[in-house]
């Protein structure tokens, strides 16, 4: 051993790196603040465009306020011509590749780009929250060989997005569900991407960089891929009383069950509740209740688990809400990101508030004083 005595925290766990007032979980209650403010009463109460400014400004808006704050998000909804010809150019790459290229490129359009003044910092984070449904919906439509549509500001950010998708103005209890994904995504301690977003800012580099880091950080299953992995499954399970085999096989396999366990959480995640009884009144609406009746059977296989704090997450049941409303599946992804950009950008103006060089240390445990061998003689 080349470095003795070092005291590893392999994946981080249970370290803290600094202070937040961004938001809160409670792991062992399954409590979740935004704020301060329960994610159950915001949930209930507050749309995305109150929660984006709840999360990013720190306190919640007046009514003027809100006003405001959405006439600023809807303004800046649309895209540069520049910006819609590059997502042709990689129409054929994932959404998140797509949408983690687009918002990179957008620093080229913003004059603000170099100013990590809080103030640009929260102006640039209120545009990239607003453009990127935009980017995310101009894509799908661009690689179905459609042509994008344009927002319409008479809708909610959220309302947009499935108005972008789809070309049609969405049934309003469509966009309420939609809307309540994005609020219960805004914000979400130190995840893996938010850490990333962090450690990009921590060198001084910009907005646009930390949300670019975010984005491909969140790509990764263990992350913001298994809303996608919770729909294949239940898929591939297909009928209910499939459900309890399934999850034998795929635990006695050495497999995990997407949409369960959390680093932080080791009671349910509170979010997820707020999305089961809309899963299952979206399932009944919709004519098919099966997707519901499947989960709910995983959840009861995977009871002896709960026990053990692995329980059901936020991307449980919102795989199956983004399936029956028609959503592609390599889209599901792209609507956790869309809803993170607040968060992203709270946690980067607290970053340079209060800035360190995010550098940890790897312990070497590999050779020393190798004899150098020159090329010709390997
Ligand atoms: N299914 C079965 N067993 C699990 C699961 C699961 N989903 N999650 C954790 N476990 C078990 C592990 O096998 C391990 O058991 P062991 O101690 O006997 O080896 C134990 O629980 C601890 O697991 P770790 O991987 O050490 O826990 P970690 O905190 O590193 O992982 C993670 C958290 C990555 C989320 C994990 O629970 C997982 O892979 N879940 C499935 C993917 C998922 O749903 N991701 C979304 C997370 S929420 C979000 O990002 C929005």
């Amino acid at each position: 051993m080349t470095e003795e005595g070092v005291t590893l925290y392999r994946g981080l766990r249970e370290v803290y790196i600094d202070r937040t007032t961004s938001s809160f979980i409670n792991g062992k209650e399954g409590k979740l603040y935004y704020r301060g403010y329960s994610i159950d009463d915001l949930a209930q109460n507050c749309g995305f465009e109150e929660i984006s400014y709840l999360v990013m400004m720190g306190e919640l808006p007046t009514a003027s306020e809100l006003e405001a704050f959405s006439k600023e998000l809807k303004s800046n909804m649309g895209l540069p011509q520049e910006i819609v010809d590059l997502i042709t150019i990689v129409k054929d790459a994932h959404p998140m590749d797509v949408l983690r290229t687009a918002i990179s490129a957008l620093a080229g359009f913003d004059s603000e780009v170099d100013d990590n003044s809080s103030e640009a910092t929260l102006r640039k984070g209120t545009k990239l929250t607003a453009q990127a449904p935009t980017i995310v919906a101009a894509h799908s439509r661009i690689r179905q060989g459609l042509d994008p549509i344009t927002p319409d500001p008479k809708l909610s950010i959220a309302a947009n997005f499935l108005y972008m998708l789809f070309g049609t103005v969405p049934d309003p209890e469509d966009a309420k569900l939609i809307d309540k994904d994005f609020v219960l995504h805004a914000e979400h301690g130190l995840n893996a991407s938010a850490f990333g977003a962090r450690v990009a800012a921590s060198t001084q580099a910009d907005l646009h960089c930390a949300v670019t880091t975010g984005i491909a950080v969140l790509k990764g299953p263990s992350h913001g891929g298994a809303a996608e992995s919770v729909m294949t499954m239940s898929l591939e399970i297909g009928d209910e009383s499939k459900a309890e085999q399934y999850i034998k096989d795929t635990l006695d396999g050495g497999g995990r069950i997407m949409g369960f366990g959390h680093r932080v959480y080791k009671a349910v995640d509170p979010r997820s509740l707020h999305l089961q009884d809309d899963l299952k009144a979206l399932g009944e609406r919709k004519g098919e209740p099966k997707w519901y009746s499947i989960l709910q059977k995983v959840l009861e296989a995977m009871q002896p688990y709960a026990r053990k704090g692995i329980c059901q997450n936020v991307d449980f049941f919102s795989g199956a809400m983004y399936f029956l409303l028609d959503i592609p599946e390599d889209l599901f992804i792209s609507i956790f990101a869309m809803g993170r950009i607040p968060g992203w950008t709270a946690q980067v103006v607290e970053q340079f508030d209060n800035n360190i060089l995010l550098r940890p240390r790897l312990q070497y445990v590999g050779e020393l004083d190798r004899k150098f061998i020159q090329i010709s003689d390997r």
